[in-house]
């Protein structure tokens, strides 16, 4: 190599690829002045309930903290980082000997001796909070510490980025789904709980092992959830407004609101030049397969088992579950014991992911405050 071409550590840095690969290049560049980063880790926080809640670390095999969440109120010191806007520097983690609270004690257990942590903003808001972890005290101090400053600053960039793309997409469909909603009696909190329980089921799976979730992946069936039905745009009033008693050919149509629902994504993603957004297939099979039935009885392909994908199976339990327990202009709710009995019946008779609705039956008690939270007037 000719030697006027200079090694560029920072060059993959990219909001195409996954968080886990953009946070593992900064941490190698952190890494090139001393041994020691063992854990660099992105929590993001919620408006809504005010809890930071893990979103993805690096290394994975250095991970002793995951699906995990905690109102931000009850860290002292994390809050004052955040109402600063100021990043936060401990030294020795025995400070915190008398425990902060779970979270602390977990990383100090691992071994973690100092910590720099770096409060990320977007448009004002408080976005996330990101950890970097050494097992070594006084790791963050001098050339180390600066270069930890400027990779929070450049990952903070990649937020802001990651976080106005996902924003345009659901921007785009959500003036989609308005627009459905606006005709459609389906309206109501219906999305926000649904996604709340699509949430709840793929937490659920993943802390069972029985899928190998990633919380990032979790957070984006979360984020696509409401997307479910944007096809029913293309469907015709008469047909969207008609409660019951479908023709055959009116069936038919009104079938089309999946593959419909794929074709609009796909133009958006074209639009948005998304197509190499990490995970974004999970928004084409949610908006496409979330009527298919592992049995094959669904439509619009009429899948069978393993090429149902989980996406699309977690949608569809939250979907059915949310439709039964709400009062319709044509039926009354259903309580959620006899809606969970008919979505177990279904799962029987292998239609429904099992594991799906197992989830949403062993945590009935959030699934009840979710449905509390959003409630319709
Ligand atoms: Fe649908
Ligand atoms: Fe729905």
């Amino acid at each position: 190599m000719p030697d006027f071409l200079y090694y560029d550590s920072l060059a993959g840095i990219d909001p195409d690829r996954s968080w886990q690969d953009n946070l593992e290049i900064c941490r190698a560049q952190i890494l090139r002045y001393r041994p020691g980063l063992d854990r660099i880790s992105l929590v993001l926080y919620e408006e809504e309930g005010g809890r930071l809640r893990t979103f993805t670390a690096v290394p994975q095999s250095d991970n002793p903290l995951t699906n995990y969440d905690f109102p931000l109120e009850e860290s002292a010191s994390l809050l004052a980082c955040v109402t600063a806007r100021c990043p936060r520097l401990i030294n020795d983690m025995d400070i915190f000997a008398e425990g902060e609270n779970d979270h602390t004690r977990v990383i100090r257990e691992n071994g973690y001796r100092s910590s720099f942590t770096f409060p990320i903003f977007t448009r004002d808001k408080l976005y996330g909070i990101l950890f970097f972890n050494s097992r070594q005290s006084d790791y963050f101090q001098g050339e180390v510490l600066e270069q930890t400053d400027l990779v929070g600053h450049i990952i903070e960039q990649v937020a802001i980025n990651y976080q106005n793309r996902l924003r345009s997409i659901s921007a785009a469909v959500q003036s989609a789904i308005s627009m459905v909603n606006y005709r459609d009696p389906e309206t109501g909190n219906h999305l926000k709980r649904m996604a709340g329980f699509a949430r709840l089921i793929a937490r659920d799976l993943a802390a069972k092992g029985k899928h190998r979730l990633t919380d990032e992946q979790i957070d984006l069936i979360y984020q696509f959830a409401p997307m479910h039905d944007v096809g029913k745009i293309g469907i015709p009033d008469e047909i969207l407004l008609k409660n019951a008693g479908f023709s055959t050919d009116e069936w038919e149509l009104m079938k089309q609101h999946t593959t419909i629902g794929r074709q609009i994504i796909e133009q958006l993603i074209d639009n948005f030049h998304f197509q190499k957004l990490p995970f974004i297939d999970y928004l084409r099979d949610i908006a496409e397969l979330h009527h298919e039935k592992l049995d094959g009885s669904g439509y619009p392909h009429g899948y069978r088992g393993g090429e149902v994908p989980l996406p699309a199976r977690i949608i569809a339990v939250s979907d059915i579950f949310d439709a039964l327990t709400c009062k319709r202009p044509y039926k009354a709710a259903w309580t959620n014991r006899d809606a969970l009995e008919e979505l177990k019946r279904m799962a029987e008779e292998g239609k429904l992911d099992a594991d799906c609705v197992a989830a949403l039956i062993e945590n009935i008690d959030e699934v009840i405050a979710i449905q509390i939270f959003y409630r319709d007037e």
